[in-house]
């Protein structure tokens, strides 16, 4: 009876680990959402952790437009051949993150946020995850 009390009391232990540890891997993760972009054409070759754009967090707040058309982003993940010297002149992220608009470009790390190595990518497809079968329409 001792015994297995005991080995009671360690599966309670390890199961309380595993949950923690699954936490602990959501809140990491939690960093990168849907559809985050990241582009990492030159930081990695120059010593900075690559960037990170949040696309949802822009999207709800400007106008496709706003970007991909007065600001001449292409629509391609690592397509835009960004770098500081035209941030802090103003073109691309710089347009905004100027300490106007928004926060300025002292702010390296909020911008340079991704795991070292980490290639340009689109974070997941927001596309395939919005976009869910709804069965057949009815008639
Ligand atoms: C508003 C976002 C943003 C902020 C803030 C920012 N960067 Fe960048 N940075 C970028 C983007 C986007 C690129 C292009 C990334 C790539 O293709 O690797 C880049 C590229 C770079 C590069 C490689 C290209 C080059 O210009 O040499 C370096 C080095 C760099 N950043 C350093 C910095 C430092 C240092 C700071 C803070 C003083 C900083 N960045 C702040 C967005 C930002
Ligand atoms: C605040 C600026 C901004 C706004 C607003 C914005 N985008 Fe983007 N978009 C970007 C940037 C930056 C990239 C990545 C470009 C790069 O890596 O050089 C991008 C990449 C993309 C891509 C290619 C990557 C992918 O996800 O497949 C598509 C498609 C796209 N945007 C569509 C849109 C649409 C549609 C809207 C409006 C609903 C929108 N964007 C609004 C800045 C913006
Ligand atoms: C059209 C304007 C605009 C452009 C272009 C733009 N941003 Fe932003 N960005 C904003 C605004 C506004 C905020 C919110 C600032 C605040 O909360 O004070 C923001 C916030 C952010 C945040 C923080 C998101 C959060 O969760 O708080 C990051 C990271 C960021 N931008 C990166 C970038 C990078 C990298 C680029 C270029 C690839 C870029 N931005 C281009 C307007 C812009």
């Amino acid at each position: 009876m001792k015994i297995l009390s005991k080995l009671r009391a360690s599966i309670a232990v390890s199961v309380i680990m595993i949950f923690s540890a699954v936490l602990f891997v959501d809140i990491n993760e939690a960093r990168a959402e849907y559809g985050d972009v990241v582009i990492n054409n030159y930081s990695d070759a120059a010593g900075m952790r690559p960037v990170v754009f949040p696309h949802w967090f822009h999207r709800i707040r400007f106008r496709c437009k706003v970007c991909h058309a007065d600001l001449g982003f292409k629509f391609q993940a690592g397509g835009n051949e960004i770098n500081m010297v035209k941030i802090i002149d103003g073109q691309f992220c710089g347009a905004c993150h100027n300490g106007d608009i928004a926060w300025s470009v002292e702010n390296c790390n909020l911008c340079h946020s991704a795991n070292p190595k980490t290639p340009t990518q689109v974070h997941e497809s927001t596309v395939q995850k919005l976009v869910q079968p709804t069965g057949t329409p009815k008639k």
